[in-house]
């Protein structure tokens, strides 16, 4: 069964968002942090990234859109946390932070931008616990799933059919099916965000 990551990012109350997700049967929160840099949005300073962690009952899904990771990653330390994602399209020497990222014991992932070709990772697929696939621009909540996301799952599939795959971006209770064979993991922000029952979006979710 696909698991569900639930993105805090659209939400104007997040300590009641987790406290809410708590009782619910999605498997991790996933956490959006941006810096003004590699995305055009500003979002979840450090201090309140580990001020949200702790109330968190679920394991925690890190996906960092910055362009200097290890700044981040050397400030947040917690046991709840499962994945750290890096994107592979910073300017920064890739091997060494996700290494840094192992030895803290997190598990690790790639994210990669819809443009981004599957064929550009291939010398990291075997480094990694994990691919994040953008399914629209990062930067922003509450945008439409981009259907070419498919095609890349399939080609990472050809590749490597046993790595752990986590699609990020428009995902509803439609644009889910098309993923639950292909797909590990799907971030979905507004659309359990927008509605009063969190626990009801995220059954309709599930296949
Ligand atoms: C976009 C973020 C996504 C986003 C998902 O940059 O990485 O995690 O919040 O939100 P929805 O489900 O609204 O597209
Ligand atoms: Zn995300």
């Amino acid at each position: 069964m696909i698991k569900i990551s639930t993105s805090i990012l659209s939400s104007n109350n997040r300590v009641d968002s987790i406290k809410k997700l708590n009782d619910t049967n999605c498997n991790y929160i996933h956490i959006d942090v941006m810096d003004n840099k590699f995305v055009p949005n500003y979002q979840f300073p450090i201090e309140e990234i580990n001020k949200l962690i702790p109330l968190s009952t679920k394991k925690i899904d890190i996906h960092l859109m910055v362009e200097d990771p290890l700044t981040y990653i050397n400030k947040i330390n917690n046991s709840n946390i499962e994945y750290i994602t890096i994107h592979y399209e910073i300017n920064d020497n890739i091997d060494n932070i996700l290494q840094t990222i192992k030895n803290k014991g997190y598990k690790v992932g790639l994210a990669i931008k819809p443009k981004t070709k599957i064929d550009e990772v291939k010398e990291y697929l075997n480094k990694i616990d994990m691919l994040l696939i953008m399914s629209v621009e990062p930067g922003y909540g509450g945008q439409s799933f981009i259907p070419n996301t498919i095609n890349k799952i399939n080609e990472l599939k050809q590749l490597n059919k046993d790595l752990t795959v986590e699609v990020d971006g428009g995902i509803n209770d439609k644009t889910i099916k098309q993923l639950y064979d292909i797909s590990d993991i799907a971030v979905v922000g507004s659309y359990i965000i927008n509605q009063i029952d969190y626990n009801k979006a995220i059954n309709n979710l599930k296949n």
